[in-house]
């Protein structure tokens, strides 16, 4: 399963940061530094509230809009929420479903992961699946079980077909936001076992295509370690991604 079959997708998650008066700077300097990387995909998830202001900037530029929620339902009574059709609306073509920050406090679910993720492919989006085990579950050494569990149910009634829109990211949770990060062996080890989960339900040519991400801790010093790894085919991009340069630096190493 060669990796160079597949075309690295680097995404930007910038959470609950940057306010829409920012996001126009922030885009010239990026694309200033990102333009002419035509190696990989580079993909910004941001606060739906930001995504006019980006899809705006992004125009006719080589950067991409992600947003990092979805509801499953496509329209009605769900006050607070964003559909799949609104997001495509607005100029998106990824979003991220099932970060661990929404699992662990806005009550998200492998269920309500799996709807999102059906919404997002039903309306035409990229789905950014996100799993993870947390760090009683690594020292438990219950990583495998609990991954390939998440995989699994977050692609439950998902098709062979519908595989070409979804991108598993590995995030193990111990290593978002703390500044530790997998080593590129254990992100690796992970990453292939998913790809092994995608083609025990799907076969090897769906598995040979789908792209795996690493998220946690990536940053500008360690990305090309991890991107060097054969099934680890891209990232997603907190902190860093935050930072211009940073960011472009991980975009040079997908290259
Ligand atoms: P981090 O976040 O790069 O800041 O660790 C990654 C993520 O949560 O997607």
């Amino acid at each position: 399963m060669s990796s160079r079959k597949r075309r690295p997708v680097i995404a930007g998650n910038w959470k609950m940061n940057m306010t829409p008066s920012a996001t126009k700077e922030f885009i010239a300097q990026l694309y200033e530094n990102v333009k002419g990387k035509r190696g990989c995909d580079i993909v910004v998830c941001v606060p739906a509230i930001d995504i006019p202001a980006v899809a705006k900037a992004c125009q006719g530029k080589s950067i991409k809009v992600g947003a990092q929620n979805v509801h499953f339902e496509k329209s009605g009574a769900f006050t607070g929420e964003i559909s799949a059709d609104m997001l495509v609306d607005a100029g998106v073509k990824y979003v991220v479903v099932g970060h661990s920050e929404r699992r662990q406090y806005f009550g998200e679910t492998d269920e309500t992961v799996n709807k999102r993720t059906r919404a997002a492919i039903a309306a035409g989006l990229t789905a950014i699946v996100c799993v993870g085990e947390v760090l009683a579950e690594r020292e438990a050494d219950i990583t495998e079980e609990v991954v390939s569990r998440q995989v699994k149910l977050a692609l439950a009634d998902v098709t062979a077909e519908e595989m070409k829109q979804v991108i598993i990211a590995y995030e193990p949770v111990w290593a978002i936001g703390t500044g530790k990060t997998a080593t590129a062996e254990q992100a690796e080890e992970v990453c292939a076992l998913i790809r092994g989960v995608i083609a025990k339900k799907y076969g090897k040519q769906v598995a040979r295509e789908v792209i795996i991400q690493y998220g946690g801790s990536m940053n500008a010093k360690n990305a090309a370690e991890l991107l060097a790894m054969e099934n680890i085919d891209g990232g997603l991009i907190g902190g860093a991604s935050l930072k211009a340069v940073d960011f472009s630096v991980i975009v040079d190493a997908a290259q």
